[in-house]
């Protein structure tokens, strides 16, 4: 597809949307001035705990043969990571982060007459590509309390414009709640013609309401849908760069020739060591998360500050006032928050952290919260 369309008949914007979208995130998301060394970053939804030790003594090891591309590596790499979802190599698409395989979407499931679908607030990074980057047109339907999306107008819109790209994001970055399993179900039974969806699975090892279940099923059942995940989160490799869609071949084949990197294969040896032993890290890492998160919502319940139910590794909080007071003063106090999401321009992000951070993020808070 991008070889007919040729390069010369590129428009600025979609040039400039191979490298828009991440620059502009990473400005907004940036923390800048002179910081204190001992910074709680509770900022980016990252991980703490880092690369589990058995990833790194991986890299460290491949470290010394870095001088070669490895390429033979990839075909059993790409095998390793199907079978850890139970699905067929032809079923996924590596990238470097669910960045680049969120991109590789809009590509090949927008156009100039098939929108990008979604709701608001939501993960930036699918908007920013498509109508910054690509100059699509967006379409968003706004999430009111209890910020569940309302799926039957996402489906209406796509029907409306004959067909696009639903973009769910579950659960949902910045609000941490979860579209229900039965509106997943009957969004996915209702489509229109031309039309996909993407569920970003970013946070999905976070969520612990009987409500969420992965849409991975609708991928092995052959479903229009694509379903991105990341070992940014919970594997704590966001510096390490890598995430992959599943989807059935046709969609994989359509988006394929969209993806512009190769992941390195120190990367790919740090995925697969922590792959190896994901049966026992996952379930640690999600038990530690949610006892530090439901420790988090205890303490604002004791100071009755509201805040959403949380279903990822971070939440929103309710300060009452523009949390843009907030996102300024805390960093210089050794904590960093999230940037705003506006509409909700009164509610403060903050990331789940180590027990030391959140002690931190509590005394920072409470004085900003107080003054
Ligand atoms: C919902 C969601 N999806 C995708 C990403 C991109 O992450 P990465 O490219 O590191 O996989 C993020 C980053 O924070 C996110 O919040």
């Amino acid at each position: 597809m991008l070889t007919r369309r040729g390069f010369a008949g590129m428009s600025f914007a979609a040039m400039a949307g191979r490298m828009l979208p991440e620059a502009a995130y990473a400005q907004r998301a940036a923390i800048h001035g002179t910081l204190p060394p001992d910074m709680a970053w509770l900022n980016a939804n990252e991980n703490p705990d880092g690369p589990p030790q058995s990833s790194i003594e991986a890299m460290i090891k491949v470290l010394p043969e870095g001088g070669r591309y490895h390429y033979q590596e990839f075909g059993e790499f790409y095998a390793t990571l199907a079978r850890s979802e139970d699905l067929a190599p032809e079923q996924i698409l590596v990238g470097a982060g669910s960045s680049e395989v969120l991109h590789a979407a809009i590509d090949a499931f927008t156009s100039p007459t098939r929108p990008l679908i979604t709701v608001e607030p939501t993960y930036e990074g699918p908007v920013d590509i498509a109508a910054r980057g690509l100059g699509r047109t967006v379409l968003r339907t706004r999430l009111e309390p209890p910020y569940v999306p309302d799926v039957k107008k996402l489906v209406e819109e796509a029907g409306k414009s004959g067909g696009g790209m639903i973009y769910l994001c579950n659960p949902n970055n910045p609000t941490s709640t979860v579209a229900p399993k039965k509106d997943v179900a009957w969004m996915i039974d209702n489509l229109p013609p031309n039309t996909v969806v993407v569920i970003d699975e970013a946070y999905s090892h976070f969520a612990d309401s009987p409500d969420f279940e992965s849409a991975l099923g609708y991928v092995r059942q052959g479903k229009n849908v694509v379903v991105t995940r990341t070992f940014s989160k919970i594997y704590g490799m966001a510096g390490l760069r890598a995430g992959f869609a599943c989807a059935p071949p046709e969609l994989i084949a359509k988006m394929a020739p969209f993806r512009n990197n190769v992941i390195s294969i120190v990367t790919v040896r740090a995925v697969v060591a922590a792959l190896a032993e994901s049966k026992t890290l996952l379930p640690e890492r999600r038990t530690k998360l949610i006892r530090i998160r439901r420790e988090l919502c205890a303490w604002l319940r004791d100071r009755g500050v509201p805040y959403i139910e949380p279903q990822a590794n971070f939440m929103m909080i309710d300060v009452g006032r523009d949390a843009r007071e907030f996102i300024s003063a805390m960093p210089a106090k050794g904590v960093a928050v999230g940037r705003p999401f506006p509409p909700m321009n009164k509610f403060l992000r903050v990331s789940i952290g180590t027990d030391r951070d959140m002690s931190k993020f509590r005394d920072v808070f409470w004085s900003v919260y107080k003054a």
